[in-house]
């Protein structure tokens, strides 16, 4: 299984080293056909912090108004226990991290350097991945929040161009949707939901998120929205509760919040029976059986098109006769050197799956 993620991030890579954001490009269909998780809502709903909470790491800019403005696509990596963990960007190939706070302003500068210090948008994807030995395998998606009105500063289509990028991201059929939705607003008006029943009406690969159970006004309670009674998706409804923007300016770290979530649904009478299947830790849980059991299904799929795409960049490379490169952040990758690494990807990959090997 571990080694199944490693290959899916090694290509996801690749993808993104060749141009291919998993938008109209040179190999749409190698993205297209790895699993992603994908972190979708309303704006202010919670995404970015539900994001962290299931790395468990604080580095995510949060806040209220738009302040996720590019797609971040994210990659764990689970390392031996006792390494030192750290976190590296593909624009800065040969930085390494370990200061989280430090990625955090990374993601906000080079957020700016595509669309201005302005409340602007960009689909230009920002690509992290984290290195620890407190995270599952996953690649996860942040997205910019869905609006339902432009602010100062904004273009009138700032509404339809967030939900066209959104939309470009969740509609693939390999996505897993985090449907995100606060629970002090009713779910009727969740945009989380109303776009995600859009692209994926049977609920096959939409996980329920229910944030800020603990500002719900006195006298009312989740339990309804958490047993599937009030909106029913296939999976069960996960309740979280993240910090609330009084812990974030108090720097509340990440272990006193899981520790205070966790009391939080254990020690409230209502949620006391739902405590099993609740917080930040049970969702990555959730999470990485999920896509465990979407990978294996894919299996077929995805080693046909290494085999193919190979096959592809042979051909090209034969009919240039030269190496050609294509700029990813700085850094030069030649078809030969690409070609080398689907190969090497490939033979990894049938390492993992070779039957009696039986590593997945
Ligand atoms: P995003 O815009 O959807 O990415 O949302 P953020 O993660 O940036 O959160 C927006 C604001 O809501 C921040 O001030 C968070 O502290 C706050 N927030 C998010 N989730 C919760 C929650 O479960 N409880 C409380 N009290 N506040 C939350
Ligand atoms: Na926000
Ligand atoms: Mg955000």
């Amino acid at each position: 299984m571990e080694n199944l993620i490693t290959l899916v991030n090694k290509i996801q890579r690749a993808c993104t080293a060749l141009g291919d954001h998993g938008e109209a490009s040179a190999l749409p269909t190698l993205w297209d056909s790895l699993p992603s998780i994908a972190v979708v809502g309303g704006q202010s709903s919670g995404k970015s912090s539900v994001l962290e909470s299931v790395v468990g790491k604080d580095f995510l800019p949060r806040g209220s108004g738009i302040v996720t403005r590019r797609p971040l696509v994210l990659q764990l990596h689970k390392i031996d226990e006792g390494s030192r963990e750290y976190a590296e960007f593909l624009h800065l190939p040969r930085k390494r991290f370990t200061d989280f706070a430090a990625v955090r302003r990374e993601i906000q500068d080079e957020t700016d350097r595509e669309t201005g210090r302005s409340k602007q948008i960009s689909s230009v994807p920002i690509h992290l991945s984290i290195y620890s030995p407190n995270v599952v395998n996953l690649t996860l998606v942040d997205l910019p929040g869905l609006t339902k009105v432009a602010v100062e500063g904004q273009p009138d289509s700032i509404v339809q161009d967030i939900e066209n990028m959104v939309r470009a991201y969740i509609e693939k059929p390999n996505c897993i949707i985090l449907a995100i939705s606060p629970a002090n607003q009713d779910l009727a008006t969740s945009d989380a939901i109303k776009i995600s029943r859009e692209v994926d009406p049977t609920g096959e690969r939409t996980l329920g998120v229910l944030t800020k159970i603990d500002l719900m006004d006195k006298g009312t309670d989740a339990v309804d929205m958490l047993e599937g009674k009030s909106y029913r998706l296939k999976f069960p409804w996960v309740g979280v509760v993240n910090r609330s923007q009084a812990d974030i300016n108090k720097n509340v770290d990440m272990i006193a919040a899981r520790r205070r979530e966790r009391e939080y649904f254990s020690s409230t009478p209502e949620y006391k029976h739902l405590a099993h299947r609740m917080g930040s830790e049970h969702l990555a849980k959730m999470l990485s059986k999920h896509l465990e059991v979407v990978i294996k299904s894919k299996i077929p799929g995805i080693q046909s098109l290494v085999n193919k795409t190979i096959a592809e960049l042979e051909t090209e490379l034969s009919r240039l006769g030269k190496p050609i490169a294509a700029d990813a952040g700085g850094k030069m990758y030649s078809i030969m050197e690409i070609c080398r690494l689907f190969d090497q990807i490939y033979k990894e990959h049938l390492d993992g799956v070779r039957p009696g090997g039986d590593k997945i």
